[in-house]
C-alpha cells in the first residue's frame, strides 16, 4: 500500500483528505504540530476508518522530524497542506505567514530530493486571482497582486514550485487551487474546528445556529450581484479531499519535472444570502443575521470554470450546497457550545 506524507494532515481539509486517501487504498502518515487543528481528530480518523494512522507531531522545519518519517515509512509522495491560514492574522503577522508558510515548504521540498520522494500536491488558493476580471475562473485567468500575506504566500509557493521544477530536481507536482471549502464529513466526527472567532462564513453560521455568537453579520448587500451580497464557490470538504486522491493517481502516471494546476471548485457560484437561505431550509433553522458594512479586502465575486479538472483528473463534485448545509450544522451540534 503506498504511504503518503499529509503536512497538517490533523487540519479540517488534511483529516478529510486521509480518510478519501486511505478509502482508496493509500496510507497516510500524519505530521501536525496541532497550532491549528486538535489532538482528537486522530482518534476520530481511527473511529471512521478502524485505522490508526501513524502520527508524529511538528512541523515541515523540523528537517530531522521529515527525516525520521522516511526513515520509518517508505513515501510514495506528499500532500502539503500545513500552514498559517488566516487573512487578516497575516496582514498583522507578515513575517510569520512568510516564515512558516514558505519556511516550511523549502524544507519539505529539498527533504523530498535527498529522500527520492517524487510527487507532491501543493495546497493553493483561488486566492491567488484576486477579483477575476472574467467570470468563471480558469487556470489560465490571470493571478493578482495578493490580497493579503497569505495570499502571497500562496501566490510565492506556487512560484517556488515552477522554478524547482524547471530545474529538473526529479519530482512531479499539481497545485490545487482550493475555492471555498465547507462542509463536515457525513458521520460528524470531523469538520471545521475554527480557533477562537471564526473568520469564515459558515462556521460563523453554525456557530450562531448554535447561539455561541449572538447574531451573524452579512458584509455588505450593495454589490453588483444577484442580492447584492458576495459570490464565492462553496466546495464540499469531502469534495475537496477526493481531488487529492485523483491528483495523486495522476502524478503516479506522469514522467518527473511535472507542474500542473487545477482550480477545485463546484463550478457554481452562490452568494451570501443564497448560503444563509440554505442554512435555514435544510436544517429548518432561523438565522439571526442583520446587514453591516463591507470587509476591507473581500473579492466581489468569484467562482470556478472546473472543466480542466473534470477532464484531466475525472473529478466531478458530489455534494451540493445544501448538503454542505445540512454536514456542517451535523457537525456543529456535535461541539461543545461553551
Ligand atoms: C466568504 C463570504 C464574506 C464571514 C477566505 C480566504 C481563502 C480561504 C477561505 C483559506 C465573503 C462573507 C464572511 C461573516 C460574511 N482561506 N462573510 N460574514 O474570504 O471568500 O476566503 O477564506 O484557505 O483563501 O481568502 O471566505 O468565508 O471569510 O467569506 O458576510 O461573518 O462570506 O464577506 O463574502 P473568503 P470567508
Amino acid at each position: 500500500m503506498k504511504k503518503i506524507l499529509i503536512t497538517g494532515g490533523a487540519g479540517y481539509i488534511g483529516s478529510h483528505t486521509a480518510v478519501e486517501l486511505w478509502n482508496a487504498g493509500l496510507e497516510p502518515i500524519i505530521l501536525d504540530d496541532f497550532s491549528n487543528s486538535h489532538e482528537h481528530v486522530l482518534d476520530r480518523l481511527a473511529e471512521i476508518t478502524g485505522k490508526r494512522f501513524a502520527f508524529y507531531r511538528g512541523d515541515c522545519n523540523q528537517r530531522e522530524l521529515l527525516d525520521q518519517i522516511a526513515q520509518e515509512h517508505q513515501l510514495a509522495g506528499v500532500i502539503h497542506f500545513a500552514a498559517f491560514k488566516a487573512v487578516g492574522e497575516s496582514t498583522q503577522q507578515p513575517l510569520a505567514y512568510y516564515k512558516n508558510n514558505l519556511g516550511s515548504l523549502l524544507v519539505l521540498l529539498e527533504f523530498m530530493q535527498d529522500k527520492g520522494i517524487q510527487n507532491i500536491v501543493f495546497s493553493s488558493s483561488c486566492t491567488v486571482y484576486g477579483q477575476p476580471d472574467v467570470l468563471p475562473v480558469t487556470e489560465a485567468t490571470p493571478r493578482k497582486d495578493a490580497e493579503s500575506p497569505y495570499g502571497n504566500t500562496k501566490k510565492i509557493g506556487e512560484d517556488i514550485l515552477v522554478d524547482y521544477v524547471k530545474s529538473k530536481p526529479g519530482i512531479r507536482v499539481v497545485a490545487l487551487r482550493y475555492f471555498n471549502p465547507v462542509g463536515a464529513h457525513p458521520s460528524a466526527k470531523i469538520g471545521e474546528l475554527p480557533m477562537g472567532t471564526p473568520q469564515n462564513l459558515v462556521p460563523f453560521i453554525t456557530q450562531t445556529a448554535a447561539g455561541i455568537r449572538q447574531k451573524l453579520t452579512v458584509f455588505g448587500n450593495d454589490y453588483d450581484t444577484p442580492d447584492g451580497s458576495c459570490v464565492r464557490d462553496y466546495i464540499h470538504v469531502v469534495d475537496l479531499a477526493d481531488a487529492h486522491v485523483k491528483a495523486l493517481r495522476f502524478l503516479f502516471e506522469k514522467t518527473l519535472d511535472f507542474y500542473e494546476v487545477f482550480n477545485v471548485g463546484t463550478g457554481r457560484g452562490n452568494t451570501v444570502l443564497e448560503v444563509i437561505h440554505a442554512f435555514e431550509k435544510v436544517n429548518g433553522l432561523k438565522l439571526a443575521y442583520e446587514i453591516g458594512p463591507r470587509r476591507a479586502g473581500d473579492v466581489v465575486k468569484t467562482w470556478a470554470n472546473t472543466t480542466k479538472i473534470n477532464q484531466v483528473l475525472g473529478w466531478y463534485p458530489k455534494f451540493s450546497l445544501e448538503d454542505c448545509m445540512k454536514d456542517s450544522w451535523r457537525w456543529q451540534l456535535t461541539l461543545d457550545t461553551k
